[in-house]
C-alpha cells in the first residue's frame, strides 16, 4: 500500500474554512485503487496554520493514475495559491509520498 500527502500551509486562522472544502468527494472515490482519505490540522506552528490531505492507494501507480485524470483536474479547477490570488489563505504546498509498510486499524 501506497501514501500519498499534501501539506498546505495555510495563512492563521483559515484551516477551518480550508477543511471544509474537502467535506464533498469530488471524484476520487471513483479512481480505482483509492482506498481513504484523511484530512488532519496542526495549529502548533508559529505564524501559519497547516492541513495535510493523507491519501491512501493500493499502489503509486493508482496515485499516478488520478494525478493525470480528469477527476483530479476536475477537482483542482477552483484552487489557487496565495501567489496567484492574494484572497487565497493558501500559502505553499508540498507532496510527499511513503510506502506503508505496515496497517492496523479498529475503527
Ligand atoms: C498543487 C497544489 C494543490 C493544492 C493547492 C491543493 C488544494 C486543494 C483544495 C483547496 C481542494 C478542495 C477543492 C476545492 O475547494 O475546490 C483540493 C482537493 C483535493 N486535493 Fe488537492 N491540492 C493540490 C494538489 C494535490 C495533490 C498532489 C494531492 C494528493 C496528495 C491532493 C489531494 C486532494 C484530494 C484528495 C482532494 C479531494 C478530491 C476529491 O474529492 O475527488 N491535492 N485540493
Amino acid at each position: 500500500m501506497f501514501m500519498a500527502e499534501n501539506r498546505l500551509e495555510l495563512k492563521k486562522g483559515s484551516a477551518e474554512e480550508t477543511t471544509k472544502r474537502f467535506y464533498n468527494r469530488q471524484g476520487i472515490e471513483n479512481i480505482e485503487g483509492f482506498k481513504d482519505m484523511l484530512v488532519t490540522v496542526s495549529r502548533e506552528i508559529e505564524d501559519i496554520e497547516e492541513v495535510k490531505i493523507l491519501t491512501i492507494w493500493d499502489s503509486e501507480e493508482c496515485f499516478k493514475n488520478w494525478l493525470k485524470s480528469d477527476e483530479f483536474k476536475e477537482a483542482h479547477k477552483n484552487v489557487r495559491q496565495n501567489k496567484e490570488d492574494s484572497q487565497s489563505p493558501i500559502l505553499k504546498n508540498e507532496v510527499s509520498t511513503y510506502s506503508i509498510a505496515y496497517k492496523y486499524v479498529e475503527y
